[in-house]
Parts: C-alpha cells; sequence; structure tokens
C-alpha cells in the first residue's frame, strides 16, 4: 500500500478525528466540504461547521498518491492510520483565507500557517489506529473518557473552558462564573501548534495544576489538554471550540472577549455576535462573558455589569490582558498578585514559558 508520512501536527489532526474531536467529521474534508465551510460556515449537510480541516501535502506527493484507493498515514515510521482519498486538490489559499480569517495579510498567524501548508488537500475518510505519545499525551483525554467521567461524576451540566494561555485571575473569573451555575468544569487548554510567542504546553499544564490544586474544589473541575493547532480565527474558531467541547460532552461552552483572537483582527466580542447566529443548532449552549477586569474600589475582580466604578472612576479600574502579563513575564518580572496569583507565577519557575520559534 502506498505511504504518506504525517508531521507531528497532522497526526495529531488526524488523532483528534479519531477521537471523534472533530464530529461529525470522519476524515479530513473533500474539496465540496473546504468550499462549503468557507462560504457558508456549514458542511453540505448544513450541519454548522466553521472552519476546514485539511490533510496538506506536496504537489508531487498528490501526483504519487493519485488513483490510490487506499494510503497508509505513518508518524515516524510507523503506520497510525489510514485515508481513503476521494480528492486530491490545489486550494486557492488566498481566497480561502480571506473567507476564513477574514484577511490575506500574512502577518496573520493563521494565514501564515495556511501559506506554509502544501500545495495540494486530500479529501476523504480516515481509519484512525494508533494513539499519540507525545509529551503532551498524558494530559490529553477522549471525549469517550470525557463522557465516562462526567458520567462517573454525576455531572448534568458541564462547563467547557477553552484557552491557550497560563492562567490570570480574569480566566478564573470566568471559570468560578461558569462553576457556579454548572455540576463541573471542564478546562481543557489547547496545546497544539502555536504561535511564536505564546505560552509552552508545559507552562499552560503548570499553571492550571497550580490553580486547579490549590484554588477550585478538585472534584468539580477535569482537566485535560486539547492538542490540535491554534487558528486564531477568532469568532469562527469559537464555534468550532464550541463544537469540539460539545464532542467531549460538555453541555455549556464559555465565550469571553476576544476569543482565539489575535493582534487586533477581530473585534472584542465578534465571537458574541457569531456564535449567536448558531443559537439552537450547535449542540451546546454559548456562555458568553463580558471581560472581567481588577477594581481597585470594589477591591476585587468584577466586570462592568457588576461593578459601577468604570464610568465614576475609571483609575480605580486595572484591564487584565495576556499580552501585557506575557511582556512582564518575558521581562522576568512578575505580574501583580491581583492579576495573575503567585502560587502560579511559582509553579512556572524552571518551565520554559513561550514558544521561541515556529513549530513543524
Ligand atoms: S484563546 O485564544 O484561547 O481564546 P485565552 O486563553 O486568553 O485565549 O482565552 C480563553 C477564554 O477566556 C476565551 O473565551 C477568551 O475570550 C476569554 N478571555 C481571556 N481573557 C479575557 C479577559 N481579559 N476578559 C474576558 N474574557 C477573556
Amino acid at each position: 500500500m502506498s505511504e504518506l508520512a504525517l508531521s507531528k501536527f497532522q497526526y495529531l489532526e488526524l488523532e483528534k478525528i479519531g477521537f471523534g474531536a472533530f464530529a461529525p467529521l470522519d476524515g479530513f474534508m473533500n474539496e465540496d466540504e473546504v468550499g462549503s465551510v468557507a462560504d457558508t460556515m456549514r458542511l453540505p449537510s448544513g450541519q454548522v461547521f466553521p472552519l476546514p480541516v485539511v490533510l496538506d501535502l506536496s504537489a508531487q506527493d498528490a501526483h504519487r498518491l493519485k488513483g490510490c484507493a487506499r494510503v497508509a498515514l505513518t508518524f515516524e515510521d510507523q503506520e497510525v492510520g489510514s485515508l481513503s482519498p476521494e480528492c486530491f486538490f490545489r486550494p486557492n489559499k488566498a481566497a480561502l483565507a480571506t473567507k476564513i480569517f477574514g484577511t490575506d495579510d500574512a502577518n496573520h498567524p493563521g494565514v501564515a500557517h495556511l501559506f506554509s501548508m502544501g500545495e495540494f488537500f486530500a479529501g476523504g475518510p480516515v481509519r484512525f489506529l494508533t494513539r499519540a505519545q507525545l509529551d503532551i499525551s498524558p494530559y490529553e483525554l477522549t471525549p469517550t473518557e470525557t463522557r465516562r467521567i462526567f458520567a462517573d461524576r454525576g455531572w448534568k451540566s458541564i462547563v467547557g473552558f477553552q484557552t491557550r494561555n497560563v492562567p490570570h485571575r480574569a480566566h478564573e473569573y470566568l471559570q468560578r462564573v461558569g462553576l457556579e451555575t454548572s455540576d463541573g468544569l471542564f478546562v481543557q487548554p489547547l496545546v497544539g501548534r502555536k504561535k511564536v510567542g505564546d505560552y509552552t504546553a508545559q507552562a499552560v499544564i503548570k499553571g492550571y495544576d497550580a490553580l486547579i490544586h490549590g484554588f477550585f474544589p478538585e472534584n468539580r473541575v477535569l482537566f485535560g489538554v486539547l492538542s490540535t493547532f491554534m487558528r486564531y480565527a477568532g469568532p469562527r474558531e469559537a464555534v468550532f471550540h464550541a463544537i469540539i467541547r460539545r464532542n467531549y460532552g460538555c453541555t455549556r461552552f464559555i465565550v469571553g472577549r476576544d476569543h482565539a483572537g489575535v493582534g487586533a483582527y477581530y473585534g472584542k466580542y465578534a465571537a458574541h455576535d457569531l456564535t449567536r447566529e448558531f443559537d439552537g443548532e450547535l449542540g451546546i449552549e454559548i456562555v458568553r462573558l463580558s471581560g472581567p477586569f481588577f477594581c481597585r474600589l470594589c477591591d476585587g475582580i468584577a466586570t462592568d455589569k457588576s461593578c459601577p466604578h468604570g464610568e465614576s472612576n475609571p483609575s480605580a479600574i486595572r484591564e487584565i490582558s495576556g499580552t501585557d502579563m506575557r511582556a512582564l513575564l518575558t521581562e522576568g518580572r512578575a505580574p501583580e498578585p491581583e492579576i495573575m496569583r503567585p502560587e502560579i507565577i511559582d509553579s512556572l519557575r524552571g518551565e520554559k514559558l513561550f514558544i521561541e520559534e515556529t513549530e513543524l
């Protein structure tokens, strides 16, 4: 049988399809599906699906594999699955980027990633054979596993939380709000390919270990990473993230400020607006939350829904910005305790905090 060697990140996409994390997908998207998703945020069946899930390859590999009924997919010389190709096609990447990301600016990390992919995409159903054994794999749960844990714990309402960061107080606040009205919280940081300057997977895992074991009732919180790559597609990615958490058994999903955003490409609450268009169709309730900040007069974290000082005493308000926090930590300085817990900062000691070069 013909073979195609996968990169680590392609393997992780295959694994997520195999896990059912991207249900209803049972393979990499074919040309019709990519077109439909890009144009309408729906699969040809009508089901909501806002982003492509594709297997890229070189023109040479596409020509080599054309006509094969089955292609063995390998990772580090081991067969980890197979593809039954329906088509090989050359996408118009600039047009696709404009539809998906709202820009074809190569400075956008999602666009840059799309442009760096192979010239062709291969679409078709896959068979998944072997679970990944990477450094992050022990921290990852499958949808079957999370659903079983939720059932064992008797949780009926489960709120999912997506993140790519070491937790700061705004994240914690959003999680507590979710916990107040749900049986359980599933914290699922995304640890696949991320851009240079984002936190490493290990830093995020360490930070959450300190938060969950020190400050949350452990029997009401489940932690497991999600190894897919960050698209930085803002609102569309919020819908994608919600669909994934539905597949893991969550009944609710938190979407905060600038969800999956990068730079100034998306409006602060554009993800609230887009997810609202699909209310009732996603199989998961979207919990839209506005931005928590620290208020010196309230002496705690609050939002403009619960604190009156934004208007009357704006100097009392400290916004909590992940970007500022990363800048401080890069300089070896610690954010203030009301912004990030000292215990979390301590837990990061000796860890490599930030991704320094593009991961392939
Ligand atoms: S993301 O790229 O995974 O969305 P991040 O880890 O910062 O990045 O965010 C995780 C979740 O918390 C997202 O739903 C995001 O909208 C929300 N969030 C992060 N920071 C804030 C903040 N300061 N105010 C409101 N929501 C926030």
